[in-house]
Parts: C-alpha cells; sequence; structure tokens
C-alpha cells in the first residue's frame, strides 16, 4: 500500500514503520527526522547475498556501497549480515574503522582519492584499492612499498555502456571522470602499468555503469564488455585476472510509477552471462562482486516533517511547507527524483489534494517534490516522506545553517537513536570567534 513492506497503518489511521506509529516518533523525536526499519535493511542486504550465492556459489561478494548511508549503527548491521563494504573518502574509511568494519572486506574507489587517504587506507590494511587513474597507481604503488606492504587493486574500466538513468548518475560512458576507456587504449595502459609496479597486486577490474536503473540489459551488456577486456589480458599479457566487480545501481521504487525488476533476475542473468563467456573465452570463472547502495537502504527509510505554513496561490498552486527541505534532501532539486508522500496522521484519508511541497530554506528551488496528491494537509500535520533512505542523510547540509536531523531505527518495535540530531551548538562547532 505505501512502496515499502517497512510502512502500515494503525487503528487510528496513522502510518506505521516496522509496526509504530510515525505520528508517535514525531512527537517523541522532534522533526524532521529519518526513521529506518533494521530488519528491512537485513533483509535486503540478505535478498543479494543469497542471490549471488544462489547463481554463483561462494565465488561472490556483495559490497555495501556506503555513500548511500554511511553511519556506524548501519555499517554494522551490513558488517553482521556478512557484506564487504565500498568507501569512496577518508570519511567514510573512518566511519568503517570506528563501526569495526572487517578492514580486509573494504573497498576505496573514487576518482581523485588523495596522498593522505590512500596512506590511511593502506595503513588500515584495507581489502582492496579501486584505482582510477595513472596517478593514483603511482601513489599507491609508492606508499606501499614504503610500508613494505603489497596492495590488491582493481581497476575502473568504462564499459562504454549507455544506462538509461538521469545524465548525473551515469558513469560507465567515454565522457565520464571516473575509470579508464577501453576504446582509447587507456584500459590496457593501466593494466600495463599496474603490472610493472612492485608493490601492487592486480586483482582484477571493475565497472559501475550508473545509479537508478530498471533495466537487465545495461548490466549484461557490462559484464560481456569486461570478460572480453579480460580475455584480451590475458591473451596480450598472459595474466589471468580473478575479479570482477560490476559495480551498484539497482533502481528502487520511488513512486508507484517505478518498476524494478527482481535482484534474483539481475543477478541471475549477470551470472548465467559471465559463466558462458568465460567458458567460451577459456578464462577461470572469476570472483563477482557487487556493490548495491540504494537498493539496500532506500526502501528502508523515511523522512517525518511537520507541516507548518499552507499557501494556496489561487489557479496556480497550493504550497505545503516543511520544516526542513533541501538540507535533508537535495534529490528533487538536483535531480527532479519523484517522491512519494503520505500525511501520516491521516493515512487512511483519500490523497486528493494536489499541492507542492516546499522546504523552509531561503531559496525557490527548495522543494521536495511538485504535484503530489496528499489528503488534505494543514499546518500540524506530520508528513512522511517515503522510501528516503539512501542518499538523503548522506547528501545533507547545513544550508542557511540548519541542523541536520537525527536518525532513529526500529527493531522489533523497539525505537533507538542511531544519530543524534544536531544542535545550533553543533552548527558553530567550527568557527573561530576571533576575540
Ligand atoms: N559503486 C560505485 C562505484 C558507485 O559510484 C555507486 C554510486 C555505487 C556503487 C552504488 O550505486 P547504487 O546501488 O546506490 O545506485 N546521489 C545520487 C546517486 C549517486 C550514485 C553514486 N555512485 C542519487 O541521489 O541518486
Amino acid at each position: 500500500m505505501f512502496l515499502s513492506e517497512s510502512l502500515g497503518l494503525n487503528e487510528k489511521g496513522n502510518l506505521t514503520i516496522g509496526g509504530l506509529d510515525t505520528v508517535d516518533l514525531a512527537e517523541k523525536y522532534k522533526t524532521p527526522l529519518y526513521v529506518m526499519d533494521e530488519e528491512l535493511i537485513r533483509k535486503n542486504c540478505r535478498l543479494y547475498l543469497d542471490s549471488l550465492k544462489k547463481a554463483y556459489g561462494d565465488n561472490g561478494l556483495v559490497l555495501y556501497a556506503s555513500k548511500a548511508f554511511s553511519c556506524i549503527g548501519v555499517l554494522k548491521i551490513a558488517a553482521q549480515e556478512g557484506m564487504g563494504l565500498d568507501v569512496v573518502s577518508g570519511g567514510e574509511l573512518y566511519t568503517a574503522k570506528k563501526a569495526g568494519f572487517p578492514m580486509d572486506k573494504v573497498y576505496f574507489h573514487g576518482n581523485n582519492k588523495t596522498y593522505d587517504e590512500i596512506e590511511f587506507a593502506v595503513s588500515e590494511n584495507i581489502g582492496c584499492f579501486v584505482a582510477d587513474n595513472i596517478g593514483e597507481i603511482c601513489d599507491i604503488d609508492e606508499i606501499a612499498s614504503k610500508n613494505n606492504k603489497i596492495v590488491n587493486i582493481l581497476l575502473r574500466i568504462k564499459p562504454g555502456v549507455d544506462a538509461h538513468t538521469h545524465d548525473f548518475i551515469k558513469t560507465g560512458q567515454i565522457d565520464s571522470k571516473f575509470g579508464f576507456a577501453i576504446e582509447t587504449g587507456e584500459a590496457f595502459d593501466a593494466v600495463k602499468k599496474t603490472l610493472s609496479c612492485k608493490s601492487i597486486n592486480l586483482l582484477g577490474i571493475h565497472c559501475h555503469i550508473g545509479s537508478q536503473i530498471f533495466e537487465i540489459e545495461p548490466f549484461v551488456e557490462a559484464a560481456k564488455v569486461m570478460l572480453s577486456f579480460m580475455k584480451a589480458v590475458r591473451d596480450e599479457t598472459g595474466v589471468e585476472l580473478s575479479h570482477l566487480n560490476l559495480g551498484g545501481g539497482y533502481g528502487v521504487q520511488y513512486t508507484k510509477d517505478d518498476d524494478p525488476i527482481g535482484y534474483d533476475e539481475y543477478i541471475g542473468d549477470i551470472a548465467k552471462a559471465v559463466r558462458k563467456l568465460a567458458e567460451k573465452y577459456q578464462l577461470k570463472m572469476p570472483k563477482i562482486i557487487m556493490e548495491p547502495g540504494r537498493s539496500i537502504v532506500a526502501s528502508a527509510g523515511i523522512t517525518l516533517y511537520k507541516i507548518g505554513a499552507v499557501k494556496e496561490i489561487p489557479g496556480i498552486r497550493t504550497y505545503v511547507s516543511v520544516d526542513g527541505g533541501m538540507a535533508d534532501n537535495p534529490r528533487y532539486i538536483m535531480y527532479g527524483a519523484p517522491y512519494s508522500a503520505v500525511v501520516a496522521n491521516k493515512a487512511d484519508q483519500k490523497a486528493d489534494r494536489i499541492v507542492t511541497i516546499a522546504g523552509k530554506c531561503c531559496e525557490s528551488g527548495d522543494l521536495i517534490q511538485e504535484n503530489i496528491a496528499l489528503a488534505n494537509p494543514e499546518k500540524g500535520d506530520v508528513l512522511a516522506v517515503l522510501v528516503t533512505g539512501a542518499y538523503n542523510y548522506s547528501m545533507s547540509s547545513n544550508y542557511n545553517r540548519i541542523p541536520k536531523p537525527a536518525v532513529v531505527m526500529i527493531k522489533d518495535k523497539k525505537d533507538r537513536i542511531i544519530v543524534k540530531r544536531e544542535s545550533y551548538e553543533d552548527v558553530i562547532r567550527n568557527d573561530v570567534s576571533e576575540e
């Protein structure tokens, strides 16, 4: 009924998450508030782990792409489920360290890792770097050598596959800041360079074609390109690469119009394609790695707001303003991202007023969604924006010096804070007052 199995309706007509009344949660913790259902995060992890195991046996690994939502509480859950981790910055790596995440299962991504970040990751003995450019390969080799270590890497390859998604979240095409293109010969040069580095062990290759993708074909296409590149590497250098990381990007349902494919189907088709080509090219079956982020946490989260001003502009539109906005969810203004929303204390009522949900930032574009049907939204109501578990907290800011909301996790119908609400004092904590 409400897009995510975590959500329901109680006898008061209020929206529930993980069996708890969202209106009570808004009252208890104040708003805006991110709320997440731990069971659904775990279930989403298991869907990948089980599907990969079914399709591919034990030679697979699922990394949680922590850019979707990185905090100690969520990383602990991912680690307990047996996931590996994708980090893209020193900050994400530090969070993993503090969460006690097994470092040998951490993969460090990014198109511009700094020297300091590489030193930090080498000192923590992370499992693998996903190297993106030649300069970085040299830095990794130098740092590994200084520390008398051999460091594992994958090379990020652009498979040249067009994923049908928003331009800002497409990454597999030649004109992308990420990775090495095959067509131009860069990818091959990177392989040769890497093989010449004394302190680097080249495990394999990686690609990520984009995010919020609803079709299987681009993934299968990318897998095919990657396998034929692995064959070319073997034929030319004699080196057989053992790891194939196919990235993340699996779409989730934000509104009733979205129609995502089951992970089982995705993973089964990809595994089939990889197996077939590995046989054809007489390559050893590579270890398959997947990196879902959004599809692990998005559906498990909602954001609760209090409705304040309701401004009807006759013949134009009605603005329903909430006590958050682009500072806690910049996805509509960045990507025109679709969202569903429910007036949590009127969840049993017909949603028949078309309105625009606006935030409280001093900016006209600060909208959460336009032309969305809500059930008679009024000042004081609690508004729930659904499927906000991914790329909301992790993309939040202090714009207008708005403190970041708390994150509450629900498990077994019990609520606990996993990220505290920022105070005004937190907002100014790094300001230096010159006396
Ligand atoms: N692996 C790599 C190398 C990535 O760059 C990403 C996402 C993922 C895995 C995870 O992709 P996912 O399964 O979450 O789609 N801020 C944007 C999304 C940016 C995605 C960046 N990379 C949004 O809010 O839609």
